[in-house]
């Protein structure tokens, strides 16, 4: 767990900023972890976790703890199991054993997809999910925390702190000059802000990227790289990238995947000078 979060240098990347002092009232220092139970400061507990699929092992006893706050990021090479890991933390594959925990309550291999979300994880695809015809307003509007059909939360009017919510979150995702724009119009890079800034209006406390800088422009990778150390401290992050550059920039602790197992785990300068890493991932 990282006792200083960096966004305390970039006040204007975060999105929860008034939310600050509700929540040292609370005793929950620095992250916001919304009534989850993360006492022993972690927030991920993943324990001998397997998955088989035809008796292929894509995870095969696969240990990792993520502590509140964190900002991971996890390499390997194609086929270690990262996507896999990530479809066992959202409900999507369910593990063939292991355990599973979400702070220190919450059994997510007991867990529906849905429930998962709910639970505030979030998880962002590699291939961004935006309403093209819808503005980019609207898309946030949509993505707030509701149980109404799409026509009826457009249709229903936004009171003061849901407005807010919004406009913070097009500021954080740098989108606010183009709220009124639909995001089919939008860059590549932008779509994919706008699908992060969706994921934030249901405020998850974990959030999962699926090589989010792929297909980016430098800058737009530059961007991304800020935005993360903005948003981790007050949430976790797990971030699967395989930009070297990107992941020197934002991680203080790496995982390295092989083979369905945790092959090594550290600062990228530790793994990167791990002889067993250079022969399966970084070559010679
Ligand atoms: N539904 C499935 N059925 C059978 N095999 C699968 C399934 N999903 C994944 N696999 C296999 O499990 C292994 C791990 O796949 P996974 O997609 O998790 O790798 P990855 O680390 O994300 O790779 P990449 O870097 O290429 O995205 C691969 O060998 C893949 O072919
Ligand atoms: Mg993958």
């Amino acid at each position: 767990m990282r006792s200083v979060p960096s966004l305390m240098l970039e006040p204007a990347l975060n999105p929860n900023q008034d939310a600050g002092t509700s929540r040292d009232a609370l005793g929950l220092g620095g992250a916001s972890t919304g009534g989850l139970d993360t006492r022993h400061g972690t927030i991920l507990t993943l324990e001998d976790i397997s998955v088989s699929f035809d008796g292929f092992k894509a995870l095969n006893n696969l240990n990792l703890y993520i502590g509140v706050g964190e900002l991971r990021c996890i390499i390997g090479p194609n086929g270690a199991g990262k996507t896999t890991l990530m479809d066992v933390i959202t409900g999507k594959t369910r593990p063939t054993a292991g355990k599973a925990w979400f702070g220190e309550t919450l059994d997510l291999t007991q867990m529906s997809e849905v429930q998962i979300a709910q639970a505030g994880i979030g998880r962002k695809f590699q291939k961004p999910t935006v309403f093209e015809a819808l503005t980019v307003f609207e898309n946030l509007e949509l993505a707030q925390k509701t149980d109404k059909s799409v026509w009826a939360s457009l249709r229903a009017r936004l009171n003061g702190e849901q407005r807010d919510h919004i406009e913070r979150t097009l500021g954080t995702i740098r989108l606010d000059a183009f709220a009124q724009r639909p995001a089919g119009l939008l860059s590549h890079g932008q779509k994919q802000f706008l699908e992060i800034g969706m994921l934030l209006m249901q405020d998850p406390q974990l959030l999962l990227l699926d090589e989010p800088v792929a297909g980016m422009t430098d800058a737009e990778t530059e961007f991304t790289a800020e935005l993360f150390k903005g948003l981790a401290g007050q949430r976790s992050l797990m971030v699967v990238e395989h930009d070297m550059g990107f992941v020197g920039t934002i991680a203080d602790h790496v995982t390295v995947l092989h083979q369905g197992s945790v092959l090594a785990e550290g600062s990228l300068e530790d793994v990167q000078a791990d002889e067993r890493v250079i022969e399966v991932y970084l070559g010679r």
